[in-house]
């Protein structure tokens, strides 16, 4: 009994010990990687040890009461008088506490829009079941960029994004970045970010929006402005012609299947926007919003019975031979 206290204690004294460091990682909002998150970590940091304290003071009121036991009946009229003057400062303290933290949070919240700025790269979010779509406006339509489930933004420079959903209500949260906002149907919300430092931070549906919830994910990568601009030339170039005989065969599938009435290659006939872009699939890290690495043999899962990794996605299985499901494949490996 003991030695598990001591346990339950020395777990304590590591959590408070190592918690002012946050909690280094793909996906933390104590480690703020952003002018935003930064300030919703201060806000916490300021209202946790308050809180704290706060907690620590009236326990040790409430171990010195028990100890003291009933008071005597001599001391009753002076007694009375002390509880008082302790309840009356108990209350003024309360009251000072509490605007204080109105007053932080309420800068707080001023703050997290102080980004805005003409200068700032402009995205539109579409939450659907369940996975992202992105897209990096531009005043000319074919300079836009359509991608799924993975940006990149250039580290130092404000990013604006536009939001909003094709089904139900979903909540975009990059922990590291920045709070959460809400994607609502017919409705256009709007949240700004930046990222100081160079990364690739997790980011997360953080409102419960069906069945696969826990499998819409999306990843921030911040990078120096050079390796931005290399990323965002490629992505606007359409997809690369398919180069052999497997690719081309690849593409026919693609193209003679149902693939192409949901999904979008620019560049090929595949138009389709009900799910996810893919016209630089290869250059992704995951597949299905998260779920899967990007690899050849999770993406051949994938195709052949997706419901396998994600119940309830609306990807229908395919039947291919296995001369087909390679030779597709070969195309979507290629579109790099
Ligand atoms: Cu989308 Cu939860």
């Amino acid at each position: 009994m003991r030695s598990k206290r001591r346990q339950w204690t020395a777990a304590l004294l590591w959590t408070v010990a190592t918690s002012g460091s946050g909690c280094a990682g793909v996906q933390s909002a104590l480690d703020p990687a952003g002018p935003q998150a930064a300030r919703i970590n201060d806000l916490w940091w300021l209202m946790l040890w308050t809180c704290a304290g706060v907690f620590a003071i009236v326990i040790s009121a409430l171990v010195a009461a028990l100890r003291r036991g009933r008071a005597q009946p001599a001391e009753d009229a002076e007694t009375e008088r002390k509880m008082t003057k302790v309840v009356a400062a108990g209350v003024a303290v309360t009251t000072v506490i509490l605007f204080a933290f109105m007053i932080s949070d309420f800068v707080t919240g001023r703050a997290l829009w102080s980004l805005a700025s003409p200068d700032a790269i402009i995205i539109k979010v579409t939450g659907h079941q369940w996975w992202w779509d992105f897209e990096y406006q531009d005043p000319i339509p074919s300079h836009r960029v359509r991608t799924a489930n993975e940006i990149h933004i250039p580290v130092g420079r404000p990013v604006k994004l536009e939001m909003t959903s094709s089904d139900v209500i979903h909540s975009f949260w990059v922990p590291n970045l920045h709070g959460k906002t809400d994607l609502l149907t017919g409705h256009q919300t709007v949240t700004w970010l930046q990222a100081d430092r160079p990364g690739k931070y997790r980011g997360q549906c953080a409102e419960y929006c069906g069945h696969q919830h826990a499998h819409m994910a999306f990843v921030v990568i911040a990078e120096p402005v050079g390796q931005f601009n290399a990323w965002f030339d490629n992505e606007r170039h359409p997809a690369i012609t398919a180069a052999n005989a497997g690719q081309q065969r690849g593409q026919q599938i693609f193209m003679s299947r149902t693939c192409m009435m949901c999904h979008q290659i620019r560049g090929t006939d595949a138009g389709g926007r009900s799910a996810p872009e893919l016209t630089h699939l290869a250059s992704r890290e995951s597949i299905a919003a998260g779920t899967l690495a990007n690899t050849r043999d999770n993406l051949k899962g994938w195709i052949v019975d997706s419901q396998r990794f994600k119940p309830g996605n609306k990807m229908p299985s395919h039947d291919l031979g296995d001369e087909d499901l390679n030779a597709l494949l070969d195309y979507l490996e290629s579109l790099k």
